[in-house]
């Protein structure tokens, strides 16, 4: 069963007019992509992701499904190119649901320590440094920083130290076992190596340097009265898109239409735990 986050939420918040043009910046399994061309038809919908292997199965997950959606190969920091090359001009509305999605997690691309694989972790295979490069390139405290100023793992030095011994790390078990005898689990349901594979992702992906590219592109993507509906997991991703968000706001530029982050109901986060960190906030081109 696959669950979009704070799907009818974003549904609600978006605010969609029939025939109006919006965008996915994160289709994932396309679970968003459908609820909002189903709504918005004869509209289109732009639906963007950075990993190939997920269009193509929302694709296939979306055959035989609405037919006004156009699917992009392409990192959401690039999304005003990538529409103005298609003829599109601004937006009634967007999305982006961030981060990771399950699919990722439960592939064998080195994203997380339960399923081996590579130690890889780019969503987009086509560019950029693997999680191996890093691990087996960075100085330790390179290493440490980066795990600290990303994940805010406290075991930071002894984490990268004992990387830096077991050189060369190529797989995401290797990787766990090594941060595993380093650190041992201290009464925290977490695993060891949780917020090392957060950090490595992060940095490979940079993640954060995207979110700040797509929340300065907002004023030159949405249309006065569209919406940005963004929903973040990661406190260092929110607090960008809120930090942004105010911004506008105070500068007249748009209107901050959720005062609170919207969190996922009591309900939701029993039937999928995974979104209990989700936060969707809300804001309105003036
Ligand atoms: C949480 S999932 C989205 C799930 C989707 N909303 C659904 O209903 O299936 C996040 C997706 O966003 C993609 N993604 C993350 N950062 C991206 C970026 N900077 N540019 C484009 N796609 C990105 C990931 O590859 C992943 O497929």
């Amino acid at each position: 069963m696959h669950y979009s986050v704070l799907l009818p939420e974003t549904i609600e918040w978006l605010n969609i007019h029939s025939g109006s043009r919006y965008a996915d910046f994160t289709c994932g399994m396309g679970g968003h992509t459908r609820a909002i061309a189903e709504r918005s038809a004869p509209g289109m919908v732009y639906s963007m992701d950075r990993d190939a292997s997920a269009l193509a199965m929302a694709k296939q997950n979306l055959a035989g499904g609405p037919q006004n959606i156009e699917f992009i190969h392409s990192a959401f920091s690039r999304a005003r190119q990538a529409l103005t090359e298609r003829g599109v001009g601004k937006l009634a509305g967007l999305t982006a649901d961030l981060g990771v999605s399950r699919v990722q997690l439960t592939g064998d691309r080195g994203f997380s320590f339960s399923t081996d694989g590579p130690l890889d972790m780019r969503q987009d295979t086509s560019q950029g440094i693997t999680a191996a490069d890093l691990v087996n390139q960075l100085p330790e405290r390179e290493l440490a920083n980066l795990l600290f100023n990303l994940a805010q793992e406290r075991r930071s030095y002894v984490i990268a130290r004992a990387l830096v011994r077991n050189r060369p790390v190529h797989t995401s078990l290797q990787l766990a076992e090594i941060v595993s005898r380093a650190v041992p689990r201290t009464g925290s349901k977490l695993h060891p190596a949780t917020l090392t594979f957060m950090a490595l992702r992060m940095a490979v992906n940079q993640e954060l340097e995207e979110v700040t590219a797509l929340m300065e592109a907002l004023p030159d993507l949405l249309e006065p009265g569209g919406r940005a509906v963004i929903i973040a997991f990661h406190s260092g991703e929110a607090k960008i898109v809120k930090t942004c968000f105010q911004r506008l706001h105070r500068e007249g530029r748009a209107r901050l239409l959720t005062k609170h982050a919207v969190k996922p109901s009591d309900r939701e986060v029993y039937e999928n735990s995974a979104s209990r960190s989700a936060t969707l906030r809300v804001l309105e081109i003036v």
